[in-house]
């Protein structure tokens, strides 16, 4: 292993985060090599800086006419230069500040600074790798973002469990969860991946419900078990009813227990309308951390960023600390959010109206982009194919028994007779 790994296990030992580390996650680190002595010569080498694989003319990166053409607001710095391996300083600071201002409850003390990653799959995939060795599993909501199978099962070797999170009354199962945690905890660590507002369902729990869910993890850490919790928060924001709990479960489970460690993935992708940019953020979050501690493991981080994709974009970057100074953002974003809310609400009158369906019944939904259908006596692949091919209705289906509707992407006044079919379809 290497030395400078070595130094940052010896830094994180005896921390759960150090003993939740993966194989992968204990060798990773941030070599001192053309990163770092660049960093170094960049406020030291006055005379001449030859270290790092860019041109230059008269001190600034050589920049194609095309490019300052298109994008006549930004210096050759903020567009074709490398960005910092760990995302832009100003904008992971700028981050983490709105990070505490949509969190009220979470402890700035708690966190780390958070670090750019291109993407929250990227940030999701790099928590797995840090974290997940083959075999061991993961608790995931049952149906979940495909996704998670492919980086949790095929990319890092681990195992998904799939747990069902409803119960029968709209609600979350907490009893089945909390259970499903506990036998996991029974191994000495457990694995689980909260992701609200949820992807297919459109479910965000209530605040007893977040209560519940934050008892059931600090249950397993007292019973000495080591927990992960990946919150996965990329629909974050998208909240269209009062009883819905307005923080992520992050907050709270970064200051829960020694035991914990949480890693928030959240950015801009859907909560700024901007989801080709591929900017993102992972930040950790933990009660047993001091800040030398969250430094390792945003090193850690740090390293397999290099290794993978060396930086995130830099002109996708700049471009959001100018966007996020923007006096129309608020007002745009505010605006932006009306309309999904008017379309949740024309999909909630549909389903409230047509709730003796027979073989259709939504699952609990009250945020996010989606809501899913639960399939009984009738195929969802067989369902989407027919709305596709008869109807021009395109779909999801997330195995045989659900049917995921992206409402965030239908316009309101069509959402009745969208919806009409697909209820009459499934008739048929
Ligand atoms: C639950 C969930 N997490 C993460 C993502 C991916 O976000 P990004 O486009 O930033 O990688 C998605 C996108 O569909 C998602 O549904």
């Amino acid at each position: 292993m290497d030395e400078l790994a070595v130094e940052l296990n010896n830094i994180l030992e005896g921390t759960a985060a150090w003993r939740l580390l993966s194989d992968f996650g204990k060798r990773m680190y941030f070599p001192r090599g053309i990163i770092a002595q660049s960093g170094e010569a960049k406020k030291a080498a006055a005379k001449a800086n030859g270290t790092i694989g860019m041109a230059f003319s008269n001190g600034r990166p050589m920049l194609l006419p095309g490019f300052k053409r298109y994008m006549p607001e930004f210096e050759p710095e903020e567009t074709v230069a490398y960005a910092p391996t760990a995302g832009n300083e100003k904008l992971r600071e700028l981050w983490k500040n709105l990070m505490l201002r949509k969190n009220p409850s979470l402890n700035a003390e708690r966190v780390s600074l958070p670090v750019v990653t291109p993407g929250i799959t990227a940030g999701l995939s790099y928590a797995a790798e840090l974290f997940l060795n083959a075999g061991q599993t993961i608790i995931s909501a049952e149906p979940a973002w495909d996704n998670y199978r492919l980086i949790f099962e095929e990319r890092c070797g681990g195992v998904v469990r799939g747990v069902q999170f409803f119960d029968g009354n709209g609600r979350l199962d907490i009893p089945g969860i909390r259970r499903a945690i506990l036998e996991e905890a029974g191994s000495g660590s457990v694995r689980v991946i909260l992701n609200f507002p949820n992807n297919p369902s459109g479910y965000s729990p209530i605040n007893a419900e977040v209560n519940a869910l934050v008892d059931c993890v600090n249950e397993a850490a007292y019973g000495g078990a080591d927990v992960l919790v990946i919150c996965d928060d990329a629909y974050f924001g998208f909240f269209y009813e009062d009883d819905v709990c307005r923080e992520s479960i992050f907050s709270l489970l970064a200051g829960l227990h020694e035991r914990v460690l949480a890693v928030k993935t959240d950015g801009p992708t859907k909560e700024d309308y901007s989801w080709g940019f591929r900017l993102a953020m992972l930040t950790f979050g933990s009660k047993g951390l001091t800040g030398e501690q969250f430094g390792a493991l945003v090193t850690k981080l740090t390293g397999s960023i290099r290794s993978s994709v060396s930086c995130a974009n830099t002109f996708a970057q700049s471009l959001f600390i100018k966007v996020y100074g923007d006096e129309t953002t608020e007002a745009r974003k505010n605006d932006f959010f009306n309309v999904l809310n008017e379309r949740y609400e024309a999909v909630k009158r549909f389903t409230q109206a047509h709730k003796d369906h027979p073989r259709l019944s939504p699952l609990p939904f009250n945020s996010g982009y989606f809501m899913c259908l639960r399939c009984t006596g009738i195929d969802a692949g067989k369902l989407r194919r027919e709305l596709l091919e008869k109807h021009g209705i395109g779909t999801i289906a997330f195995g045989s028994e659900y049917l995921r509707i992206a409402f965030a992407s239908i316009e309101k006044e069509i959402l009745p007779e969208v919806f009409t079919t697909i209820y009459e379809t499934a008739l048929k």
